[in-house]
């Protein structure tokens, strides 16, 4: 047993108190780690659990060794528990695999109908595609919320510990309880009561980035093949935030989108939209424009705010992103835009 008698009691008087809870999160990677180091920084106490050494050994580092569970079952005693698992590229057709997400509901659903159970609510932060959360939720005894991370790699812990945004869904309940673990962080909600809303959200955010990535990569192509000469095409750059509407549209071309969300974000969007019979030409050529920056240029190791920042109510190129600029592009290969996700 992780938590002794007197440890339980203790939680059940603080949340009786009404100003801490126990959270859990299942994943304790990239995203899972700094939610929980999040969670604990504003007063909750946290218990995570994740199969990998590595992350055991970081979270009993970090919060104490009652904090590293041993097996899913022990979360039993969190009220709330976040599902951060890897929601790669399937090896198959390059939509989001949720093998892994699916076997933690499957454990989740045992766990939560223990008598013990004090789980309330389980989160789903793993980025999944729409219609993912209506069907995992049907196995749980358990309200359902899902709560994406909206955090860059160069910025895990700034993002963990003031989000850009805090979105989730659920019913009444759920987001009763969302809202009380969120209660002292300043950051712009977005509630809905429909899953698929805030699961969309999280996908047209992270592809409208990619879309405008690779929408920059082909004007900058063009630009060099008719001669126009690069000082020309950042003063365009520079020009554009004069109108507020093109404010925040400029992206830096040159390399392709990073190797890390972006890749796999956009093919299970063009997936899922397929599946769903609406196929996404943009996103489809997104990719297909990636792909030809990947094999000529590379993918781009800088993160976006080292090559873009916020001035005079604008975003503006960096010294960095002035500089690697100037500097001509590879010639670009052919590529098969179908297989573009193989990459990511
Ligand atoms: N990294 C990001 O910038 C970012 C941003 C937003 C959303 N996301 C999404 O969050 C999710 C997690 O991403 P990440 O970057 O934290 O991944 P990660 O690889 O850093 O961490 C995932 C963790 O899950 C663990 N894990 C694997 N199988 C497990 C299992 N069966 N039970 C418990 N733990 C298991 C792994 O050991 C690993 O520590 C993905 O869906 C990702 O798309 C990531």
């Amino acid at each position: 047993m992780l938590f002794g008698a007197g440890m339980l009691a203790t939680i059940a008087r603080n949340y009786e108190d009404g100003d801490q809870m126990l959270v859990g999160a299942i994943g304790c990677g990239n995203v899972g780690f700094n939610t929980l180091r999040a969670f604990n920084a504003k007063g909750h106490q946290v218990i995570g659990f994740d199969p990998s050494r590595d992350a055991h050994k970081r979270l009993a580092a970090t919060f104490g060794s009652s904090s590293a569970a041993e097996s899913l079952a022990q979360l039993r005693i969190a009220e709330a528990v976040f599902i951060c698992v890897p929601t790669d590229p399937h090896p198959e057709n390059g939509g989001a695999d949720l093998r892994i997400f699916e076997e933690v509901i499957n454990e989740l659903s045992k766990v939560t109908r223990e008598l013990d159970s004090c789980i309330r609510v389980v989160v789903q932060r793993s980025t999944c595609p729409p219609g993912t959360a209506s069907k995992m939720s049907k196995q749980l005894a358990t309200e359902y919320s899902v709560n994406p991370s909206f955090l860059s790699k160069a910025t895990q812990w700034e993002d963990s510990i003031t989000p850009p945004r805090i979105a989730f869904s659920g019913n009444a309940t759920a987001c009763r309880t969302l809202r009380e673990i969120y209660k002292d962080f300043d950051s712009p909600f977005f509630v809905s009561e429909a899953h698929k809303c805030i699961e969309m959200l999280k996908y047209i955010e992270n592809t409208i980035d990619c879309a405008l990535i690779s929408l920059w990569n082909e004007y900058l192509a063009y630009a060099d093949r008719i001669g126009l000469p690069r000082t020309e095409f950042s003063a365009i750059m520079d020009a554009l935030g004069d109108r507020p509407r093109f404010s925040s549209v400029i992206r830096v071309p040159g390399g392709a989108f990073g190797k890390w969300c972006f890749p796999k974000d956009v093919a299970a969007a063009v997936n899922a939209m397929k599946e769903a019979a609406t196929p996404s030409l943009i996103l489809e050529a997104t990719q297909a424009r990636n792909q030809i920056l990947l094999a000529s240029a590379g993918d781009n190791p800088y993160s976006t705010s080292d090559l873009l920042e916020w001035r005079h109510d604008r975003l503006s190129l960096t010294p960095l992103a002035r500089e690697l600029l100037a500097q001509p592009s590879a010639e670009e290969p052919h590529v098969d835009p179908s297989q573009s996700w193989r990459e990511a």
